[in-house]
């Protein structure tokens, strides 16, 4: 029986997974000690900024964001990554967690950073959100991409792995 019931919790974990890795990146969490490092040197984050991270995972980054007093919110599609980051979060009204598929959700008026950790192969798609999310909010986004460069961008700045790009609004 108890083999049973984790059999079955375990072909649903490995469901929930693999079903994320299809829509876009696996879940690999960014490290902590490299998060402290970009926050300074590559996008110096403050209480002023609201950072958006798309694709949250276990909250690791809007963790980071939070202790650097940025106020965060991560757009999640893993409902059990969501709960992980909804229970670590508890009594934190600077950070949010939704779980959402990030192509087809709106960043808040308010956002001035958005974190990445995607996947080289949704990077163009990413790089169109971003740019729609600006020119519907109006003002200039800061994205931070670990691992991957946008295509036909170029960065304004890169440390170790991670790349910002400062996204002007357009009229297009
Ligand atoms: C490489 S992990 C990065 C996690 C976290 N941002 C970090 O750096 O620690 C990518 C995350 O994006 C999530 N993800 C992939 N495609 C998504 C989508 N379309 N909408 C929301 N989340 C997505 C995955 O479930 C996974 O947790």
């Amino acid at each position: 029986m108890v083999w049973e019931v984790l059999k079955w919790a375990g072909l649903v974990v490995f469901i929930l997974f693999a079903g994320t890795a299809l829509t876009g990146a696996p879940f690999v969490p960014s490290r902590r000690r490299e998060l402290d490092i970009i926050f300074k040197k590559l996008y110096k984050l403050s209480k002023n900024d609201l950072l958006v991270d798309l694709g949250s995972g276990d909250g690791k980054v809007l963790k980071a964001a939070s202790d650097f007093g940025a106020r965060a919110l991560g757009i999640e599609l893993n409902p059990l990554l969501v709960l992980f980051s909804k229970i670590r979060f508890i009594g934190n009204t600077r950070v949010h967690t939704k779980m959402r598929d990030f192509f087809h959700s709106d960043l808040p008026s308010k956002t001035t950073a958005v974190y990445v950790f995607g996947d080289g192969r949704d990077m163009k798609r990413i790089a169109k959100k971003v740019q729609e999310q600006a020119n519907k909010i109006g003002h200039p986004l800061y994205l931070i991409s670990h691992a991957f460069e946008l295509p036909d961008q170029k960065s304004i700045k890169k440390c170790r792995a991670y790349y910002l790009y400062k996204i002007n609004p357009t009229n297009e």
